[in-house]
């Protein structure tokens, strides 16, 4: 596990956007209590000679930014989220929404076991129930069998149960399916879930009369769930002259839309992964697994929707029974701060999260490892609810934008800023060709060069 330290320092960090980098590096030095060697791997990043040992073929490294997420309160702790993306207003959004989730008491969030499944496909069964029957009496041979991580077992963790479905049909006939779950603990556990399902995988043979052919994890990992919650008064939603009754409304409407249309859905989950992802990439994690389960599990009704749920409250305890319906709870009920007055906007997003705090690139990247101190996790389902709170933040912000002035407006204001970089901007003259583009509404290179070449010769 990573070497962490509980910070007791708020993460409310106004204007930490103002400050320059070496400013900024300071500061989260000092919060996360930082080695030098820690704060000079932010800047250096992975190696050759450590790339080298991760791929094959290494010609080089590919860099992209790491950011912070500022003012992050998830069941009543501060946390600062490192956060790996390219696309601009991604880390400002996301901060922001979390600003405006304080004001309601900051995120609620659980989770379940860190159950893996890993899938056995059995092929030319002859009679599938009867394999069925004979499979399960021997659960308890087989759980002991898969029992093949010694690290895994040392965490508490291992096989927890077989299932057997059946796929009577498919394009190329019947076939048998066994799911093995297993706890994983602290590890994403592709590794020691593929393992075990091989090595279960003969006896399977045996037990069904067929013959065993795919022996691998499933992505769909919806038995390894995280889901956050927030309620924010109305009034911290006030946008100029519109009210923040009617901006929590139109949130509603937004979500409801993608609720109901898959076009609308897939742009929406989008939106909540652009966050999820980035501190998947930022500790190291596979976050094509965790895009493959999102999305497999936002269709799981039979048609891709919303993972979320935004809806507008008035009464005062309602958000309450939602937070207890929904399962493992890792803050007692009595902490909750009461529902604020009325109208609220209540949030919530739950979803599938197979991530690590050891093994994979979570080890073997520096980055990874400075980013999982940044965090301050204790296990990997804290790590899948913070990435929870930091998605429906995300949601948050990219609704509030598209239900009030638009999405353009802010991400202009962030893509002009690169578009001076392109042009060869540098130092105070990114921010100054910039501000100009947005106000002249046209952020292009060619216009930006313009504005340069004016610049120096002024
Ligand atoms: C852009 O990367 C993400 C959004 O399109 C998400 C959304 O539409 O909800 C803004």
């Amino acid at each position: 596990m990573a070497d962490v330290t509980i910070h007791p320092r708020s993460s409310r960090l106004s204007g930490f956007y103002q400050k320059n980098v070496p400013e900024r590096v300071a500061l989260l030095t000092k919060w996360a209590a930082l080695t030098a060697d820690e704060t000079a791997v932010l800047e250096m990043g992975l190696s050759v000679a450590q790339a080298d040992k991760m791929i094959e073929n290494v010609v080089g490294r590919y860099s992209l930014p790491l950011g912070i997420g500022v003012n992050f309160l998830i069941n009543d702790r501060d946390y600062l989220i490192p956060m790996v993306v390219e696309e601009p207003s991604v880390v400002a959004a996301v901060s922001y929404a979390a600003k405006l989730a304080r004001e309601g008491g900051g995120f609620r969030t659980g989770s379940t076991e860190p159950v893996m499944i890993a899938q056995i496909q059995l092929l030319d069964v002859p009679d599938p129930a009867a394999a069925a029957t004979a499979i399960l009496a021997e659960k308890r041979v087989l759980l002991t069998l898969a029992n093949t991580s010694p690290t895994i077992a040392q965490m508490g963790g291992g096989p927890v149960d077989i299932q057997v479905r059946q796929l009577p049909q498919t394009p190329t006939g019947p076939m048998t399916i066994v799911h093995l779950l297993f706890d994983v603990r602290d590890a994403m556990g592709a590794n020691a879930v593929n393992t075990a399902a091989e090595t279960i995988a003969p006896v399977l043979e045996r037990l069904s009369g067929g013959r065993a052919l795919l022996r691998i994890l499933s992505n769909l990992t919806d038995q390894r769930r995280a889901w956050a919650e927030v309620t924010i008064p109305a009034q911290s939603f006030t946008n100029g002259a519109e009210s923040g009754a009617t901006v929590i409304e139109n949130i509603a409407h937004a979500n409801s839309f993608a609720v109901a249309d898959p076009y609308r859905a897939a742009t929406h989950n989008k939106g909540i992964l652009n966050g999820i992802d980035a501190v998947a990439l930022a500790t190291g994690n596979d976050w094509r697994a965790i895009e493959a389960g999102a999305h497999a599990y936002a269709a799981r009704d039979g048609q891709y929707r919303a993972l979320t749920v935004w809806a507008v409250r008035r009464e005062g305890r309602e958000g309450v029974g939602v937070w207890g319906r929904a399962g493992v709870i890792h803050a007692p009920l009595h902490l909750y701060t009461p529902t604020p007055p009325l109208p609220s906007l209540y949030g919530r997003l739950e979803l599938p999260l197979a991530v690590g705090i050891v093994g994979g690139a979570t080890r073997t990247h520096p980055v990874a490892q400075v980013a999982l101190k940044i965090l301050g996790v204790r296990s990997a389902r804290e790590l899948s609810e913070v990435m929870a709170a930091v998605g429906l933040a995300q949601n948050l912000a990219a609704l509030r934008a598209l239900a009030t002035h638009g999405i353009q407006r802010g991400h202009m204001a962030l893509h002009a800023r690169q578009v001076a970089t392109a042009a060869g901007a540098q130092g105070i003259e990114v921010d100054l060709i910039a501000a100009q583009l947005v106000r002249e509404g046209q952020v292009r290179v060619e216009r930006a060069k313009e504005l340069l070449i004016k610049e120096i010769k002024c």
